[in-house]
């Protein structure tokens, strides 16, 4: 399931974001921001239980989430999502993978692996901006589910179509949240238009 959100706070924001000129600090929140608005749409089917508190009249019957949820941020550019996504689900925890692209294959590098012994978690969401040929999403879902990951959702910023055909074909139970769905990627493997090296941006290691 490929879900491209059509919000008009996001494709402001996204211009924003793309905008060469904007600097680390503010291509920062941005991301949180963003972050923020594509991870209320990710998780509005998350099931609920029942909570029962007292207001300070009487008692209510409400809700709370029914699983535990796992952030998995990839390093580096995922790290801007992180904040954004503790301060809706506090209570998730937060489990770091590595991955960097190899300048030559495009291929994806492991260096970091922060999971938990056993999954301990119903829901794994995973937090990276850039999806573009698929190999590091496509990898971080392989280690997921090798270590017992259930059900998985990824939560990106901008999308390659070629990035979605692989993660879709890889990983067909996985649903795709992104703000924009751009046009190809360039011979450096580099999304177009997009907005250049999301962890650079972010850094300001470019
Ligand atoms: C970026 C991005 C993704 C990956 C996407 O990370 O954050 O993880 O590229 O490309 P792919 O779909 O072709 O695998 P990068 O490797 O640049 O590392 P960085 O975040 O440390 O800069
Ligand atoms: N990683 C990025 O940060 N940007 C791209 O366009 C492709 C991969």
């Amino acid at each position: 399931m490929l879900k491209v959100s059509g919000h008009p706070l996001l494709r402001e924001k996204l211009t924003r974001l793309r905008d060469e000129r904007t600097p680390p600090r503010d291509f920062r929140a941005l991301v949180a921001e963003i972050a923020t608005l594509l991870l209320y749409e990710a998780t509005a089917d998350l099931p609920l239980a029942d909570h029962e508190v007292r207001t300070p009249l009487a008692p209510y019957r409400g809700s709370r989430l029914a699983e535990q949820v796992g952030l998995v941020p990839v390093l580096r550019a995922g790290i801007g999502m992180v904040e954004a996504a503790l301060a809706l689900i506090p209570e998730a925890q937060v489990w770091h993978i590595g991955l960097f692209r190899d300048e030559r294959t495009l291929r994806p590098i492991e260096y970091y692996n922060r999971l938990p012994a056993g999954a301990t978690a119903q829901v794994c969401l995973v937090l990276d901006p850039m999806l573009a040929t698929g190999g590091s999403a496509v990898a971080t879902i392989d280690i997921l589910k090798r270590w017992g990951a259930k059900r998985v959702k990824y939560v990106g910023i901008i999308a390659a179509p070629e990035g979605v055909a692989a993660l879709s074909a890889a990983h067909p139970a996985v649903p795709i949240h992104i703000a924009a769905l751009d046009e190809r990627l360039n011979e450096k493997g580099y999304i177009l238009p997009g907005l250049g090296d999301a962890g650079d941006r972010q850094f300001g290691t470019g």
